[in-house]
């Protein structure tokens, strides 16, 4: 349907609601996804509903995040000002040794120095500079978090897979994509990363729109010298696991995935900032992958540092902007949406 005649439509279905029936009203109601354009991504998307390998409830809580739009720096720092004035802050960690009570110290095993010391490597990065990652660098980092170490087996059961990271039912079912930017003898472009070879595969190129349109408008992704992002299997997960926390369970394994990436990263002297803020619908395009039997839930970014740069993630200008709202603002107030963190 045209955007015209998709205005008549509206005009008859709302009638005396002239606003609905403007063309901008109409681009709106699509960005919003409330009116689906033909041949879109949404289109074949919702054709592929009844695809659907979840039981209903599952289903739901997926989609619920599903169409987050992310905030670009300028609205953000205008929100999280206010909040920042208006609001008090919570206590941001807990120590719950003022109530008069004793405590008993736990002591930490001198045998955790090592793996401690790896631990406070780790920082999350969003200042990268130009220097390329080393190719079997880039191997490790995906290894830590996707690649198979072993199998298991046991009477009546599949062989499992086995990784250095936990999986639901070992059913392994994220795949890791690599937007390669900047590594050494690794052609920029998309790859799919093999877990089990530890060999990535060219599936194309990048985008040619900046990355920080697919990762919450978020400067960062424009920098960074690969960007892995996980997807998982619904369809593979839905084999075993249908009910609801099925879909809590793969939230969690994606971010052990991410989590050892970025310790194995940090003992490279990699950096790395993980990132919920994907344009899900988007990267999947991109990737090739059918939503709703896949689909694209975590992403992390890897880096050389820039030391030149501060790592406060403020540009300048926001940094004056939250000192003006800080200090006094009498402007209009924006209301509190969701932002990256
Ligand atoms: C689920 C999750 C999502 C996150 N998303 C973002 C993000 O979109 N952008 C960002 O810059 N940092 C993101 N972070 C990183 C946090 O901001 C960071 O972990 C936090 O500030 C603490 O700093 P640290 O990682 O250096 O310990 C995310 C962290 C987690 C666990």
């Amino acid at each position: 349907m045209s955007t015209a005649s998709a205005c008549a439509h509206l005009s008859d279905l709302f009638p005396g609601t002239s606003a609905l029936a403007s063309k901008a009203a109409v681009s709106q109601l699509i960005e919003a996804g409330i009116l689906v354009e033909l041949s879109s991504n949404l289109d074949h998307q919702e054709n592929r509903f009844d695809e659907c390998v979840w039981q209903s409830e599952t289903m739901a809580h997926s989609l619920a995040t599903r169409r987050v739009r992310w905030m670009a720096e300028e609205s953000e720092v205008e929100a999280f000002g206010e909040l920042l004035r208006e609001q008090a802050i919570p206590a941001l960690w807990n120590d719950l040794d003022d109530d008069g009570t004793s405590w008993q110290p736990f002591g930490v095993d001198l045998a955790a120095r090592k793996v401690f010391q790896i631990f406070g490597l780790r920082r999350s990065l969003r200042q990268f500079g130009s220097k390329p990652l080393a190719r079997e660098a880039l191997g490790a980092v995906l290894s830590s978090g996707l690649g198979i170490q072993g199998f298991l087996q046991l009477p009546f059961r599949p062989t499992y897979p086995l990784r250095f990271t936990p999986s639901p039912g070992a059913l392994n079912v994220f795949t890791g994509y690599l937007l390669a930017h900047n590594v050494l003898d690794i052609r920029s472009g998309i790859y799919a990363f093999n877990g089990f070879r530890n060999q990535g595969k060219r599936i194309g190129e990048l985008p040619t729109a900046p990355l920080s349109t697919l990762f919450g408008n978020q400067q960062w992704a424009n920098e960074a010298a690969a960007i892995c992002i996980l997807c998982a299997d619904y369809q593979k997960m839905s084999w075993k696991y249908n009910d609801p926390s099925a879909f809590n369970s793969l939230l969690i394994e994606s971010g052990h995935i991410a989590q050892n990436m970025m310790v194995c990263a940090a003992a490279l002297s990699i950096g790395s900032v993980p990132t919920n803020a994907v344009d899900q619908a988007g990267l999947e395009q991109l990737l090739g992958l059918t939503f709703p039997h896949q689909a694209v839930l975590y992403a992390i970014a890897f880096g050389h540092e820039d030391p030149h740069r501060s790592r406060d993630h403020y540009s300048a200008s926001t940094l004056a902007r939250l000192r003006e709202i800080m200090e006094v603002d009498d402007g209009a107030k924006s209301p509190v949406r969701t932002t990256p963190c």
